[in-house]
């Protein structure tokens, strides 16, 4: 209940742009993936999955976990198969309600892989080379084949559920540019067969910084105390507060120039509690780093442990947190299969 209070407040500091212009209510389709690899931090909550949560109730919903996307970075595949299994839990824990939304596995709707296949034939080999992501990750992971056609799976994801809206942050909004580029490029050749999606940009009130370097986003790949997990436990959270990085000066003011570390922290606060930063600077106006720190630590760990008791009791029961993913499998094939029917007969294969 006090997860769900928070999500609603947390919503209208969301711009969420063009979903409300175009809303007869319930018909509308958002499709969207996340990759299962590692913590999922707060501010990954802040700025996709409180989204996901709000978007249920006005969309007919496809959320998936792309596990065919993860194996780009050649995960060891124990780990794959925890952080899978996972993250599903984690989004229903934070919730996403599997009656409202379809929730599976990429890798359960074999449509997925065939038609990113099927459009990397399409696809002009310039096109992929220059997707900014593929330059970034080629360097650390060398030049893998898949990962140069990444965004040709990821626009199968997409253009099988025929959407509306795809709800990404600004780092993919030039693989949903390219998937609208493929489906254009594949209506003009065969007939008209995909609808084009338009994006809906996930956009924070504030970005969340790193708690030991707030000039910089907060990431998972920068380091345990640069972030806190969803899951972090309440003594870990204390910790990781108490060590954030704070400015010099006592003073508890937002000011991101001049005060990276406690307008960080402020941000936070104010996401999590609802009130606003001026709010919150009246209420510390006196007041030290530490104790503003404590009641940060308390504010996280009060609003974190629903989700952490709702995750664990789920991943307690993993036949039937399977049984909602095979659910979801179900009626995602269905789609995509619907999708692949007029596709595979439009290509001339029989
Ligand atoms: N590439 C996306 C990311 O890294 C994840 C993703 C895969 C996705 N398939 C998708 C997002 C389809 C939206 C729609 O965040």
């Amino acid at each position: 209940m006090r997860c769900l209070r928070m999500e609603r407040n947390l919503f209208f500091r969301y711009n969420i742009k063009m979903a409300k212009e175009t809303l007869p209510v319930g018909r509308q389709v958002a499709v969207s993936g996340v990759q299962p690899s590692g913590d999922i931090h707060i501010g990954n909550y802040l700025g996709a999955i409180k989204q996901f949560v709000e978007l249920q109730n006005k969309y007919k919903t496809f959320f998936f976990i792309v596990d065919l996307h993860a194996l780009t970075e050649n995960p060891d595949p124990k780990k794959l198969r925890e952080q899978t299994i996972n993250l599903a839990a984690l989004y229903i824990a934070c919730g996403l309600n599997p009656k409202k939304t379809t929730l599976f596995i990429q890798s359960h709707v074999p449509a997925h892989a065939e038609l990113g296949w099927i459009l990397n034939t399409i696809t002009p080999l310039g096109e992929l080379q220059r997707m900014t992501q593929f330059k970034d990750k080629s360097e650390k992971h060398g030049v893998l084949a898949g990962l140069l056609n990444y965004p040709t799976l990821m626009a199968a994801d997409i253009l099988l559920y025929q959407p509306d809206i795809v709800p990404v942050g600004e780092d993919q909004v030039q693989h949903v540019e390219l998937t609208r580029t493929l489906a254009r490029k594949f209506n003009s050749k065969y007939g008209e067969t995909f609808k084009e999606p338009k994006v809906l940009l996930q956009k924070e009130v504030a970005r969340v910084m790193g708690l030991d370097d707030p000039t910089k986003k907060m990431s998972k790949s920068a380091g345990l105390n640069n972030y806190i997990a969803l899951t972090d436990a309440p003594d870990v959270i204390r910790k990781k507060i108490k060590t954030a990085v704070t400015d010099s000066g006592s003073e508890i003011i937002y000011n991101t120039e001049a005060k990276p570390g406690i307008s960080n922290l402020l941000s936070i606060y104010s996401a999590f509690s609802g009130e606003t930063i001026s709010k919150l600077e009246s209420k510390y106006k006196d007041k030290k780093y530490g104790e503003f720190k404590s009641d940060l630590a308390e504010l996280l760990v009060q609003k974190l442990s629903p989700i952490q008791e709702k995750y664990k009791s789920l991943l307690k029961n993993k036949k039937s947190l399977m049984k909602i993913l095979d659910a979801g499998a179900k009626a995602a094939n269905k789609v995509a299969e619907k999708t692949m029917k007029e596709v595979r007969e439009k290509i001339g294969l029989i």
